[in-house]
């Protein structure tokens, strides 16, 4: 009796227990790579997937740099939410679709610009930590996989010169951590018009200093040092000011959502600014799935894009399928930015790729019409 209740309890443990958390899960790049001397760059040719660049970057930095990268705040547990949270959620595959038009169903609009696909670069600071060029592969990256790139305000090159490189035409968009001085403010605004931004993007998440555990022991943690005095009438004498759209990134709940269109914002983007603020901080798929469950016409309402963990094309089609518009990647950019031009070049086109035919196989026939019923919205317990 005592040794089958023994039993029972090792039995329910070993079912209960936690799945280990995979910052890069094993699709068998070390098996390939495994002469690769540290220090030393891959072949760009070995990189399949958006994960391939991490392995990359971490292989050949230097630790301090990587780190910066790859931090998050706290005990990273939003960081490895915003990774795991998308394979809690099942898809349902339709079969016996003609899906052979997907590929001219790509193309969206950000704010009325055109883009090849609903993918945005999102704003990453300190490119030169990656590559000499730094933002300059990034721009051109962009431009090769015609998406916007939203240019950070902690960039290591000035605006200027990122949209000096850019192509003719290209979108960019500059984010910019306003402060509380509106001397400071309207410089910043006035610099990113001129470099000719089509809009500016609040990041509104990072009022206080985050703690970056792991940038803190490398000396490379977060330059905000300030409490910021955000508010709508910030937004407002802000908006005020320019001509261009201001977008607020960082909305992490349906009623900060609601309150922006009440005040008139045109985009959103949802994000935690990928676990390295406020651990404990939802994923922008919960966010997402919090407004699409409680008042779903915000996404009519204002333009709702998203980003944190996208790493895969069933990452991003999880976010459209509730009704955002496009999707960001911050750390594999960055990742990609080791080899370069070609590298960043081929980070996106990967993704790009994968959206396309991760939507084919999921039997969508045009993008633009995905909706919540490709996903089982009820969590699978796969990663508790
Ligand atoms: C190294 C690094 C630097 C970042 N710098 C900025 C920044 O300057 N401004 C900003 O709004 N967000 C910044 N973010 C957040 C990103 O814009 C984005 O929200 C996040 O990286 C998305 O998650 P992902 O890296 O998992 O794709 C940064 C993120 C990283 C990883």
């Amino acid at each position: 009796m005592r040794v089958s209740t023994c039993a029972v309890i090792l039995l329910a443990a070993g079912a209960m227990a936690a799945r280990p958390f995979l910052d890069e899960p094993d699709t068998g790049i070390t098996d390939v790579l495994v002469d690769l001397p540290k220090g030393q760059l891959p072949d760009l040719d070995d990189m399949v997937a958006l994960n391939d660049f991490q392995y990359a970057a971490r292989n050949y930095l230097p630790a301090a740099n990587y780190t910066y990268y790859r931090s998050g705040a706290g005990g990273e547990w939003s960081y490895r939410n915003n990774l795991e949270v998308y394979n809690r959620y099942r898809f349902k595959p339709r079969t016996v679709v003609d899906i052979t038009s997907i590929s001219n169903s790509m193309n969206t609009t950000v704010l009325g610009y055109n883009i090849s696909s609903p993918l945005f670069i999102s704003p990453c600071a300190r490119a030169g930590y990656g590559h000499p060029d730094a933002e300059l592969n990034i721009v051109r990256g962009a431009a090769a996989n015609n998406v916007i790139y939203v240019v950070s305000g902690f960039s290591t090159l000035p605006l200027k010169q990122i949209s000096a490189a850019a192509d003719p035409g290209q979108i960019l968009f500059s984010q910019i951590y306003f402060g509380n001085n509106d001397t400071y403010n309207t410089e910043q605004i006035r610099l990113a018009e001129a470099a000719g931004a089509k809009a500016i993007v609040w990041a509104v998440d990072s009022p206080g200093s985050p703690s970056r555990q792991r940038s803190a022991r490398y000396g490379v943690g977060s330059a905000n040092t300030v409490f910021l005095s955000n508010s709508w009438d910030r937004y407002h004498s802000l908006q005020a000011q320019t001509k261009l759209p201001l977008v607020l990134k960082g909305i992490m709940t349906a009623a900060d959502a609601r309150t922006a269109i009440r005040q008139g914002v045109k985009a959103i983007i949802l994000s935690n600014h990928g676990g390295r603020n406020l651990d404990g901080s939802p994923s922008s798929l919960e966010v997402a799935l919090e407004i699409y469950q409680t008042d779903p016409s915000v996404f009519k309402q204002t333009e709702v894009l998203a980003d944190g963990g996208i790493r895969y094309g069933t990452d991003a089609l999880r976010l459209l399928s509730l009704g955002v518009k496009a999707v960001g990647v911050g750390r594999p950019v960055m990742f990609s930015n080791v080899f370069g031009e070609e590298g960043v070049t081929k980070a996106l086109s990967i993704i790009k790729n994968e959206i396309m035919n991760d939507a084919a196989n999921l039997g969508v026939a045009n993008i633009k019409k995905i909706d919540a019923s490709y996903v089982q919205w009820t969590p699978n317990n796969w990663y508790s």
